[in-house]
Order: C-alpha cells, then structure tokens, then sequence
C-alpha cells in the first residue's frame, strides 16, 4: 500500500471538509457566476414611434446596450415625423465605473480564492509557517469582505439606475418625435433584466461568504486559542471524536489548530464546537 499517497489523500479530504476549504470553493463558484452574469450582459429595448404622417413611423426601434453600461455612447435612430428625417439619439448615464469596479472585484476575489485552495490542499505545511499564511489570509479576507459589501452596493445602487435609463418609457421622453401629441410612442418590449438581478444576489451572497468565513480564518491564526484555553476542558466533552488516518504529517483539524507532532495510532479530535482538542495535546 503507498503510505504516501494515502497520507496525501487523507490530507485532502481532511482540508475540504474544513469550513474554510470548502466555503473557498463555495466562494470561487460565487464569484464565476457573479462576474459572468454582470460582464457577460447585452440587452434591448424597443419603442415605438407611430407618427401622424404613417409612412414616416418606426414602430419597432430596437436599442442595444451591454456591459459596462456606458449608456451615454448608446445611440439610436428615431423618426422625427417630419418627411423621412431622421434623428440620432443617446442614452443617458455613464453606470460603467460601478459596473467594472463590481467585475474587477469579482474576478479578484475568484482568483485568490482558487488560489487559497490550492494552498490549503497541497501547502499547507507552509501555509502554517510562522503563521504567517493565515495571517494574510485573514487581512485578505477581511478586506475581500468589504470590497464585495462596497462593491455590490455600488453595483445595485447602478443597476437601478440602469433600469430606470432603459425603460422604453423613459427613453421615449428623449424622443422629439414624442414630445408631439399628435404623434403616438409606445414601448414595445423592455429589457431582461434576470441576469442582472442575479448578479446582484450573488454579490451580497459573496459578502455573506467571505465576512463568514473571516471567522474560520481567524482560527487559523491561533489568536483565539489564548482564551480558547480556558474553555477547553468544557468544549472537549461535547466534541465527538472519532479515529483519525495515523498521520506524521501532522492534522488539521477543524478548530483550526494544528498538531505537528501526532505518533502513530494516536486518536485525534475532530471538534464539532471548535474546541482546541489538539492543542491541548502539544500542552
Ligand atoms: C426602424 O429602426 C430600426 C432600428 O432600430 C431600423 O433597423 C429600421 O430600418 C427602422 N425602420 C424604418 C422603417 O425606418
């Protein structure tokens, strides 16, 4: 049997099953779907405009628009019912620095979390080192956390501004044509707006992901075990145990502590509360 292998392998599974781990890859999946329905968005309107004068009436004008929602440099040609002129029209806003500030952020915060996963799977060794992995990982996290609030606040904040510069009612307002009575506008199909919404939701999901998971990166830095100390003996009654891979690479375990010394055959705590069962064993 490769003792080796099956030390690797037990590793892996011991990393995913970590809250940490697995919320890193709960994160990255987030963040796809996050910048993928945001950056990945083209949508169209279409008014009408049915002027007095029948031949000179348009009545399916369709306006593209798509991300970053520079909606300024949307233009469209609209009937002015007056012969066959035509005039050209834009919309307005410029919702782009909200938009890309969103996708950046998501884009980012998918990269470092594939990254951390690879290291929590195959480095964690070094991870460990002088604390000092879990140290940036925690100000990373921390930061990502806030950067996903601020971003998709921003990014909501625009996208109901979107809304309101595309909807075909509005837009008709720009609309000289419209602003004549004897002609007749109408909206003819607004824009989907699904994918958006989504990208919202995903955006504060993110956030929720990230500000949860500060806490079990916050474990990992060991700063919690001077007062975990003192509730240790409580918290390791209520801790289901069961038997560990006997393991010279050392364990990590799901309080976040790290044992680098296990021996062989040595049963080693999985703790459900978080105690610091195997840091009472290098005591
Ligand atoms: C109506 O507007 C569309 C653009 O939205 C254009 O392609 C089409 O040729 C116009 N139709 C007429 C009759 O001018």
């Amino acid at each position: 049997m490769d003792t080796a292998n099956q030390l690797a392998s037990a590793g892996t599974f011991q990393v995913l099953k970590l809250p940490l781990g697995f919320i890193r890859v709960l994160e990255w999946l987030f963040a796809i779907f996050a910048f993928a329905t945001c950056g990945g968005y083209s949508g169209q309107l279409r008014v009408s405009v049915d002027c007095m004068e029948k031949a000179s009436s348009n009545l399916s004008i369709a306006i593209d628009f798509a991300y970053p929602f520079r909606l300024h440099r949307v233009s469209f040609e609209a009937p002015a019912c007056e012969g066959m002129r035509r005039e050209r029209l834009f919309l307005t806003g410029d919702y782009s620095s909200s938009a890309e500030f969103f996708v950046t952020i998501a884009v980012f915060a998918f990269l470092y979390s594939l990254v951390a996963t690879v290291v929590y799977i195959f480095f964690h060794n070094k991870y460990r080192e002088n604390n000092r992995g879990p140290l940036i990982d925690f100000v990373v996290t921390v930061v990502f956390s806030f950067m996903w609030l601020v971003s998709s606040s921003a990014w909501a904040k625009a996208l109901s501004d979107v809304k309101l510069a595309t909807d075909p009612d509005e837009v008709q307002l720009l609309i000289s044509a419209c602003k004549d009575q004897t002609n007749k506008c109408g909206s003819v199909q607004e824009p989907r707006w699904s994918g958006l919404n989504t990208s919202v939701v995903f955006g504060f999901l993110n956030f929720v992901l990230w500000a949860g998971n500060i806490w079990f990166v916050f474990k990992e830095t060991g700063w919690h075990k001077g007062a975990a100390r003192f509730v240790g003996g409580a918290s390791e009654k209520q801790s289901s145990t069961f038997t560990q891979q006997p393991s010279n690479q050392g364990s990590f375990d799901q309080s976040g502590s790290y044992n680098t010394h296990a021996d062989l055959g040595q049963l080693s705590e999985y703790s459900q509360v978080g105690g610091p069962s195997s840091y009472a064993n290098q005591m």
